[in-house]
């Protein structure tokens, strides 16, 4: 018997009606949508805007589509992963709590937390439980409320980020589609540079970590550009020359959606003409953990039976991959 791949067999994304433009912001804080759109290709963000909503929602959203879209019932799913910075509460796990909210019963659930690649690395996750033959369907979602920790007061990050959901189901396939290979890193020296102050076992929350706004994301960005362009572009390119890939063998790059230049550099890396590189930054900005499978979830329709992809992320730890994957059915 040949090797088991992984097979994405299904998508759905979500995202909330609210749409912060450019305009709003510059209302908020001292910016324009001239310096926005130059330095980061954002147009406008969602923002899920309704009390007492987090993450699990967003997940909510993109699950349920996803298991009406496939004809799948909720009691066939074995494993559920969700990949998520901004989980409804320390515990229990998001992917919990999207569970119970779509129906599934039958599974297990568990969050992975690994930034911007998280959807990566939890995708890839996902695919060694198929791979092992025992498991036949499984959920893998990103969803992230970043609306909850961005400072709308810090000009520096409040443009970047927006709110949404994507969610992949997993199947086994013969081996000649599917998650082909994967190459991912992490370097924790990067932390200084991105993460959240205060509301974790360290420095838990506190009337002083409030007033002195720790709840949110802090950045130094231009340290984290110059770490995230030359990786991000870098693991692609490896994972290219590991595959014998050339650019012309190429029908895609899904890239983390964090910044339009990080995008361009890569694809430009990879030897790529722009229109086989997958961009909706303009219209959601950073979604974290939702990016990639949002970008898969608009071009559906123009991907084919057999093409091939490269998906390339980089993110808070810093964490950074790539996943070269065989896309497995024409657009219905
Ligand atoms: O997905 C997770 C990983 N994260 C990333 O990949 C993000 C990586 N970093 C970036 O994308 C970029 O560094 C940013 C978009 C965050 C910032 O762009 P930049 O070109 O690196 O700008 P900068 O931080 O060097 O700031 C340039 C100038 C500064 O003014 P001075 O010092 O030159 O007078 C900033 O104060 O732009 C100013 N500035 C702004 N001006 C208008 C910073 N933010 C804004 C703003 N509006 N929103």
């Amino acid at each position: 018997m040949g090797k088991i791949r992984a097979v994405i067999t299904g998508i759905h994304a979500w995202v909330p009606e609210y749409r912060l433009t450019n305009t709003e912001l510059s209302r908020m804080v001292d910016t324009s949508d001239e310096w926005i759109m130059q330095r980061v290709g954002i147009k406008e963000r969602r923002i899920l805007k309704e009390e007492g909503l987090g993450s699990s929602d967003l997940g909510e959203k993109a699950v349920k589509g996803l298991l009406e879209k496939t004809n799948t019932s909720p009691d066939e799913i074995e494993l559920l992963i969700c990949a998520t910075v901004t989980p409804d509460m320390a515990f229990p796990a998001t992917a919990n709590i999207i569970s119970e909210k779509a129906g599934i019963k039958n599974a297990f659930s568990f969050d992975m937390n690994a930034a911007c690649s998280g959807f990566l690395f939890a995708l890839q996750t996902g695919a060694s439980f198929i791979e092992t033959g025992k498991y036949k369907k499984v959920i893998v979602v990103g969803a992230d409320k970043m609306s909850s920790i961005t400072d709308y007061t810090d000009r520096t990050s409040c443009p970047l980020f927006g709110d949404a959901s994507g969610a992949v189901l997993l199947e086994p396939g013969n081996g000649d589609y599917g998650i082909m290979d994967h190459i991912f890193y992490t370097d924790g020296s990067g932390q200084k540079y991105l993460h959240m102050k205060a509301g974790g076992s360290v420095k838990p929350a506190s009337h002083e970590t409030v007033d002195a706004r720790e709840h949110y994301i802090y950045q130094e960005g231009q340290s984290v550009f110059k770490f995230a362009v030359v990786n991000m572009a870098n693991v692609a390119a490896e994972i290219m020359e590991r595959n014998k890939l050339k650019a012309d063998d190429i029908a895609w790059l899904v890239p983390h959606q964090a910044n339009l230049r990080i995008i361009d550099a890569t694809g430009r890396r990879m030897g790529l003409s722009p229109e086989k590189v997958m961009i909706n930054i303009q219209n959601y900005g950073n979604t974290t953990t939702a990016t990639i499978p949002l970008c898969l979830w608009e071009y559906e329709k123009q991907l084919n039976k057999g093409d091939k992809l490269i998906l390339a992320a980089f993110g808070g730890g810093f964490t950074w991959g790539s996943i070269y994957l065989k896309w497995a059915y024409d657009p219905v």
